[in-house]
């Protein structure tokens, strides 16, 4: 029986995660948000101590000791566009962590079922808990090689991958159920390769643009696993939390599978009807038309509206601040500056909002997509710095592109558009970028930082 002391404090605890989550929905308040769900985290974990009697302590510690060390080193080593990446190998090690939890407690449920009943609702939770965290552990596995490019990033399908799944997922159901009737711990393990192959045989066909979808989908499992945990184990702050990492894991799949103009069924298995993989990996040696630093200054300098597209390659160069100073100095030449934010530009959500912000862009240039597809037909000149597939028109043009369906930043329409980056190698998606080719683009090849500044110097000379 959890103490009145220990249950006040998960109450706490819980409410800090919603606190928490209620913080983390401004960027004002983000930061204090994710300190109060640090909080929550670390009150519930010190409750545990005092409030059980704790077998295998000299084991408990020095995993801790261990599991902190590697999380504070590889998130302050950890680069920010390498962020998602972290968070999936997080994730998963949460659905793993869960799925061990409920194969322990299996075998503390079959003991109890020798000698009397054991609710079958309980062992059904602690099914779904070893599977769906298995699921969870190996899927993030596989999207952590593909954004760590450990393997390709492109879909990887073969014959007889739906069959495989298929099969794969009747059998933990069927296993599932063997388990409910006789919870011995071979029907737990067997559960739990099961869920292995499953995370497994669900990431590989997913192509690389749509992986952060798919982070997001883990994340909701790993919720959704905890949760069921904290229900087998009677511990309402994993219940609470699960729910809560389960329901906002949901909601954030929602919003970025709309924000790429997928759904989520064809993110999953959009690959496995053979068109996701067009186009990907070749880079063209058809001519296009390159400028120096100069040219392009003078370009912008007769300019009355520029359009700035910011993307991963960006942050890459961290051109941000030579960024910022060139459209000061062309804001000072009477040319009217904004930067045009795509949802999914860079590697995390809000990559550029954060990105510039640090450059301290002035709020008001920053323009959603919505809010500023309709002006790029009377900008002059668009300014792409090291983004690609947000601007790509094969999104609208080309069925079974990778990103086909995908809302992009209407940079085509522009009278002019200059992209800067360093070869004619394509962006995430793996997919050439016809507008690289089209009469009006003008490419300034180089890295950012280092074209930025020969820019900004051209231009302060005009
Ligand atoms: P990308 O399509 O990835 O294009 C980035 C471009 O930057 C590349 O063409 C690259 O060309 C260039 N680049 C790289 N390093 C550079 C440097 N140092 N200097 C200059 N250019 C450089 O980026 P995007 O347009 O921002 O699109 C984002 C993509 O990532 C989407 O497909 C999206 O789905 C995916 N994604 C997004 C997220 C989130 S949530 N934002 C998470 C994971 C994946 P060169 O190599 O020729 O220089």
């Amino acid at each position: 029986m959890t103490p009145i002391w220990a249950q006040l404090a998960y109450l706490i605890a819980a409410v800090c995660f919603i606190l928490a989550l209620k913080g983390l929905s401004s960027p004002k308040t983000a930061r204090n948000g994710n300190l109060i769900g640090a909080v929550g985290a670390v009150l519930a974990c010190v409750t545990v101590f005092f409030a059980r009697d704790l077998d295998h302590l000299t084991l408990i510690l020095p995993a801790i000791a261990v599991g902190s060390v590697v999380g504070v080193v590889g998130a302050q080593r950890v680069q920010m566009t390498q962020m998602p990446q972290l968070v999936a190998l997080f994730n998963g090690v949460g659905g793993g962590a869960a799925a061990l939890v409920a194969l322990l407690e299996l075998q503390h449920l079959g003991a109890l079922s020798d000698v009397g009943d054991v609710p079958e609702f309980d062992l059904a939770a602690t099914a779904f808990t070893i599977v769906i965290g298995a699921v969870s552990f190996s899927g993030s596995l596989v999207t952590f090689a593909k954004l760590q490019e450990l393997m390709t990033s492109r879909p990887v399908t073969f014959p007889g991958l739906p069959v495989l799944f298929g099969g794969a997922l009747l059998a933990s159901v069927g296993f599932g159920v063997v388990m409910v009737l006789d919870p011995a711990i071979w029907s737990g393990v067997v559960l739990g390769l099961l869920g292995l192959a499953l995370g497994v045989l669900l990431v590989l066909p997913v192509g690389g643009a749509d992986v952060p979808i798919v982070i997001s989908l883990l994340n909701a499992f790993t919720g959704l696993t905890v949760a069921a945990g904290g229900y087998v184990l009677g511990n309402t702050v994993l219940l609470v939390a699960g729910t809560l990492v389960g329901a906002s894991g949901t909601l954030l799949t929602k919003l970025m599978a709309a924000a790429m103009g997928r759904s989520l069924l064809n993110t999953l298995f959009g690959a496995l009807k053979g068109g996701s993989t067009l186009g990907a990996g070749e880079i063209s040696d058809r001519p296009v038309r390159s400028a120096g630093p100069q040219d392009v200054a003078i370009l912008l300098g007769y300019a009355n509206r520029v359009i700035v597209v910011p993307g991963y390659g960006l942050a890459v160069a961290q051109a941000q601040h030579a960024l910022r100073e060139l459209a000061d100095v062309l804001g000072d030449k009477g040319i009217k500056v904004d930067y045009a934010i795509h949802p999914v530009a860079g590697r995390m959500p809000g990559h550029m909002n954060v990105l510039l912000a640090e450059a301290q862009v002035p709020y008001e240039q920053l323009k959603e997509m919505d809010e500023i597809n309709g002006d790029f037909k009377q900008a002059d000149v668009v300014l792409v710095v090291g983004a690609n597939d947000v601007v790509n028109p094969a999104a609208k043009t080309t069925p079974g592109a990778p990103i086909y369906g995908m809302p992009i930043l209407n940079a085509d329409e522009a009278h002019q558009i200059v992209f800067m980056k360093r070869s004619m190698r394509p962006g995430f998606a793996g997919i050439e970028n016809e507008l690289l080719f089209d009469p009006k683009t003008t490419l300034l090849f180089g890295d950012a930082k280092d074209t930025m500044s020969k820019l900004l110097a051209a231009v302060k000379s005009l």
